[in-house]
């Protein structure tokens, strides 16, 4: 049996001896911050000095008028020219106008995978482009899994006929009542969270909200366990929980805490607590049973209602349980301070344990820990230079809690100003500002596409640097052997969902030059001629060889923020909508329910 969570304690004397302890910020102050000069103990000079001081002060004057031009400007109201924070470069203007060229590029790109799956395997839940064939998720029949995850998209596209087929097939052919086990997660986020954006985005449409009440209503049953977090699966027809055999029973903490935007949408719209209370109970658990330094291993115990040893890593099973933290908190229009303080403990975490960089160029990276047995039989962390394609949403979010739960304003500008960020908020920007530069650097393949796992060099890995030279690389690929598991792409969305938060937050059109970059290697090497986009086995190889397989988030998250990423900017804006970990945006709302926790 492995240990408890308790005996990860000395995680972060492990790491780095003793957890630096927080500083709480509080918006508004200027604690921390670089704005206030504290009063330096005087010292009696002589007079010669004294005079010598004043020459010089005049001379520095002379030369820096800027010194004292900019409290004078303040004090007068003139606008100062703006600082900017390191990392933003100073040769660009803020670009906000749509590139209606790239952006109708990516329109048709939809319209080439949503058509080629209407063709061949409408209503079914997945598509494989090259067979030309749906397949469903059990064998109890389809639940609408491509389709519900892709209507928003028609809608944000403003592609009224495929809407209103897709709308027709939802009327007429969708149905819950499938006597199969279905994963609690995924079909929150794809297929409640897309028909409660369709909801949103058509004008209300009632017909969406009542397809999600009744999905949601047959998960609900899966928050009936000893401790209240949700079992992984869920019987929709039985409306049953099913533990997950294959991890002892355990559950993802991702997939605990990442079904709380949808569910707590759905409570405002019906006005129905029980939607709430489920699932902000979840939240209630992981905080009580917190580590100070705000980390989650990847599983919980839904018995016990605590965590349960295993890796620690912002990849699969942990990365949406940080991103929701932040975005549950800007759902309900910043008011529950709950969440902010969570995510603040968090971010810190992260950056006290696992922002790491590598050998050479040193590029930052997010790295795992992994627990170890011992000689003494108590638990050790390995850290582990590995990360997840998925890990790459971090940097987008980074720079969304910069600018909202790291602002000292209301209003921070675009891009922000040091003087309007805390220090947290500005060492949370520079961060997400780097990673996003590193997983750019993972496309520097023969493909231009990332891998699905990077590993990073790190002195002890005996590797021959004629072999890795560079930071990073495929683990396990060997000229003329099998491509490894982490040499694929197949389709992933987070990287250009950090460039779309990127652009809206900086303007910088940099990030829209990256943005096409990797849509034009998506057009080139996962584009299916006859219809659809399919996997890649290995990034590094050309020609391309492809798995028969387009997940249905390439038509909810990677064209959608690819579409966004080239839009007018007040299309979404960031400021009233949180897209849920599926890219479905949901309105941010003022809550009439308050936090039950604290
Ligand atoms: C998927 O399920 C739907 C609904 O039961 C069914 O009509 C369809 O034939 C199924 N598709 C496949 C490939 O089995
Ligand atoms: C949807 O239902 C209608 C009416 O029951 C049926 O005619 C049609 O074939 C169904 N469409 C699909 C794609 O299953
Ligand atoms: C969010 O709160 C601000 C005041 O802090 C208010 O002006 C704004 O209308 C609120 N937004 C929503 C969507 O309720």
């Amino acid at each position: 049996m492995p240990a408890t969570y308790s005996s990860l304690l000395p995680l972060a004397a492990m790491e780095e001896p003793g957890v630096r302890q927080r500083k709480k910020i509080v918006p508004g102050s200027s604690d921390g911050h670089q704005t206030g000069s504290g009063a330096k103990p005087t010292r009696a000079f002589p007079k010669i000095y004294g005079l010598l001081l004043v020459v010089m002060l005049v001379l520095t004057l002379y030369q820096f008028p800027a010194l004292v031009k900019s409290p004078l400007n303040q004090l007068l109201g003139t606008p100062e020219p703006t600082r900017l924070l390191p990392g933003i470069p100073t040769n660009y203007v803020p670009t906000f106008a749509a590139d209606e060229a790239k952006r109708d590029a990516v329109v048709e790109a939809f319209k080439h995978a949503w058509h080629a799956y209407e063709r061949d395997a409408m209503g079914d839940d997945e598509y494989h482009p090259i067979s030309h064939t749906g397949s469903n998720l059990t064998n109890a029949g389809g639940i609408g899994y491509t389709v519900a995850d892709s209507i928003d998209t028609m809608i944000i596209m403003g592609l009224e006929d495929e809407y209103q087929r897709a709308r027709t097939w939802v009327a007429d052919n969708l149905s819950f009542d499938r006597d199969g086990n279905f994963n609690t997660f995924e079909i929150t986020i794809r297929i409640m969270g897309g028909l409660l954006t369709a909801y949103h985005l058509s004008g209300e449409d009632s017909l969406f909200l009542e397809k999600a009440r009744e999905l949601a209503d047959r998960i609900l049953p899966t928050f009936e366990t000893e401790s209240g977090l949700p079992l992984s699966l869920v019987n929709l027809a039985l409306r049953e929980g099913v533990p997950d055999r294959d991890n002892y029973g355990y559950v993802s903490t991702a997939e605990v805490a990442t079904l709380q935007l949808e569910f707590r949408y759905l409570a405002y719209l019906t006005d129905e607590d029980i939607y709430w209370d489920k699932v902000e109970n979840v939240m209630a658990i992981l905080k009580a049973v917190a580590q100070p330094h705000g980390l989650a291993t990847i599983f919980v115990d839904p018995k016990l209602g605590r965590y349960q040893t295993s890796p620690i890593r912002l990849g699969s099973r942990g990365d949406s349980y940080y991103e929701y933290l932040l975005k549950q908190y800007l759902q309900t229009n910043q008011t529950e301070l709950v969440y902010r303080d969570m995510y603040d403990t968090a971010m810190s975490g992260i950056h006290d344990v696992l922002v790491k960089r590598g050998l050479s160029t040193k590029l930052l990276y997010i790295a795992e820990l992994n627990p170890e047995r011992t000689g003494q039989g108590s638990i050790g962390w390995r850290l582990v230079p590995k990360q997840d394609h998925l890990v790459c949403f971090l940097g987008g979010s980074l720079m969304l809690g910069a600018t909202t739960s790291g602002a000292l304003v209301d209003h921070v500008s675009i891009p922000p100003r040091p003087d309007e960020l805390t220090g947290q908020g500005e060492r949370d920007w520079l961060t997400g500002v780097e990673l996003i530069n590193t997983c750019m650097a993972t496309h520097d393949t023969q493909t231009g596409l990332a891998p699905e796992i990077a590993h990073f060099r790190i002195e002890s890995d005996g590797i021959d640097n004629s072999v890795a030279p560079a930071d990073w690389y495929i683990k396990g690929a060997r000229l003329g052997a099998p491509a490894p598991f982490d040499a694929r792409y197949i389709l992933r969305p987070e990287t250009i969902e950090s460039l779309f938060l990127a652009f809206r937050l900086t303007g910088d059109p940099k990030y829209r030059d990256y943005g096409w970059a990797i849509f034009q290697a998506i057009e080139k090497h996962c584009r299916i001629p006859t219809g659809g986009y399919a996997s890649v086995i290995n990034v590094d190889q050309v020609p391309v060889e492809h798995e028969d397989k387009m997940e249905t988030f390439l038509l909810s998250e990677t064209l959608k923020y690819l579409y966004l990423l080239f839009a007018d900017s007040s299309v979404l804006p960031l400021n009233e909508y949180v897209f849920n970990t599926e890219a479905h945006p949901l309105p941010v709302f003022n809550p009439t329910i308050l936090t039950g926790f604290s």
